[in-house]
Formats: C-alpha cells, structure tokens, sequence
C-alpha cells in the first residue's frame, strides 16, 4: 500500500519540479490527492469539524490530502505539515474532520477545493476499484499564454497546436487538453467544466488562468502531463512570436507516429 510518506515525498517532488516549470508563481497552484484507505494521520495531530465546500457522497470514507490556500507548492517538500491538511469525510458527503498540524500555515484548504473534490467524486464514482487520484492545479506560462489567443479557445484548435512539434506530446497526451473558456477561480462554472471535461481529458485547460491535470499515478505523473503539454504549448508560442518558422510534424508524420505507436486519438 502507499504511505502517506510515500505520498507527501511525492506531493514534495511534484512542488519542486512545478516550480522548476515556472508554473507556480508565489502561492498559485494547489495538489490533492484522495485516498479510499485512511492512512496513518500522526502527522497531523489537530482535528477540526469541516464543512466541504461541495457536497460529494461518492467520497464518503475518503481522506483527501491537499494544499492549503496560499501556500506555496515550492515549499511543500520542505515543510509538508506547515503546507498540508488531511480531510477525511463524513458518510454524508457534505461534513469532513480537518486534520492539521500545529505548524500549519493556512487558514483553510485550497479556494479551487470545490473543484478537487468536485472532479475526485465524479471519477470515484464512474470507475469503481479506484484507490487513489491526483489531481493538481498549476499555471504553466506558454499554456496560459496560448490560451489568450482566441482562435485557440477550442479544445481541437488548442490540442492540435501543441502536439504537433514533438511525437512524445502527442503519444502522452492522445487526447490533448481540454479547453474551458474564462471562468472565475473556485466558481461553481469553473467545478462543472473541470468534472465534465476531465472524463474526456486527462488535462483541462482554464483559458486566461492555468491547468488542471488528473491522475491515477500519483502526483509526479500528473506533473509529467503537465511538462508535456507545456513543452508543446513552448514551441508553439515560439512559433508564433516569429521567432521561428517551423512547419511542425506534416500530417504524414503524424500519421506515421500514430501508426508506429498505436495512438487512440481523435485529433488527426
Ligand atoms: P490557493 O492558494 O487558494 O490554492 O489558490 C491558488 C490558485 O492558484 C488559485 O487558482
């Protein structure tokens, strides 16, 4: 089984190579990760009733570890009690117990936790068996950038524009991104385009904003997703800021990669 110190290392190493990215300036981002199996809380000794801040019965008897608000991703794998709560929650879906320490340096989880157990309920729920999901919030800057342009606020158009200068992109992210156009962050708008467009894509796309990214891997491959979309999303700004003049992969290319790999895609 993983630990929670398996867990928080990797929540730790996740932070770090986001901050790496530069795709989590000061205090943006924000990472969970919900567990069907209670792990061993002695790292977070306080206890607090907690009201969710939505109402999932799917996750009754699940513990959700997650950033708190305003803090830094960068910081996590350093001081993980003073940036980390653990929420395990009520059987009715609505009411959870806040587990912290005393270190902590937040006030409540995430402002974007409606989403995070908006999107962990709607996947627990329509795939049984599952133990653990990731899910992490992120602002990677050519992703934003590209998301400003409005011929690209179409989850094709986007997709396409950043899987076409790498095979890996494509082969990693098959689906490409999914696009949500400009909601406001934690709006009930923002959880419904994250739970709908996440069934479909592995990352969503908040235009103007940043990513939201799932996974059943744990927080590092979420994070690999990430990095493979923001490389893509690189080339393609670099492209268009005339600095080059690239073809990018032809469409015989293309089609050759997904031959070779056996790619289930419906964007070529
Ligand atoms: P929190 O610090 O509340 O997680 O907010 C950061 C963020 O990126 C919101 O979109």
């Amino acid at each position: 089984m993983t630990t929670l110190a398996d867990i928080l290392t990797e929540l730790g190493k996740a932070g770090r190579r986001l901050d790496q990215l530069h795709a989590c300036e000061a205090q943006a981002g924000n990472m969970s990760v919900a567990l069907a199996q209670a792990p061993d809380l002695s790292l977070f000794p306080d206890a607090e009733d907690y009201v969710l801040p939505a109402v999932v019965p799917a996750l009754a008897g699940w513990t959700v570890i997650v950033t708190g608000s305003g803090t830094r991703l960068r910081d996590v794998a350093d001081e993980p009690a003073a940036c980390l709560a653990a929420v395990q929650i009520d059987d009715d879906g609505v009411h959870a117990v806040l587990h912290s320490a005393p270190t902590r340096s937040f006030a409540r989880p995430t402002s974007e936790f409606n989403s995070h157990l908006g999107v962990h309920a709607d996947q627990v729920a329509r795939r049984p068996g599952l133990g653990m999901h990731t899910l992490v919030h992120a602002q990677p800057r050519y992703l934003v950038a590209l998301s400003h342009i409005p011929e690209l606020v179409d989850t094709t158009a986007m997709s396409r524009a950043i899987t076409r200068w790498e095979p890996e992109t494509l082969i990693q992210l098959p689906d490409g991104v999914g696009v949500l156009p400009f909601a406001v962050p934690g709006s009930r708008e923002l959880m419904d385009g994250n739970v709908a467009l996440l069934r479909t894509h592995q990352i969503v796309l908040w235009c103007k904003h940043g990513i939201m990214v799932r996974s059943d891997d744990g927080p590092l491959s979420a994070v690999d997703k990430v990095e493979y979309a923001e490389t893509g999303a690189t080339y393609e700004y670099w492209n268009r800021s005339g600095a080059g003049s690239g073809q990018g992969l032809t469409p015989d290319e293309i089609r050759a990669v997904i031959a070779a790999f056996g790619v289930q895609t419906s964007l070529y």
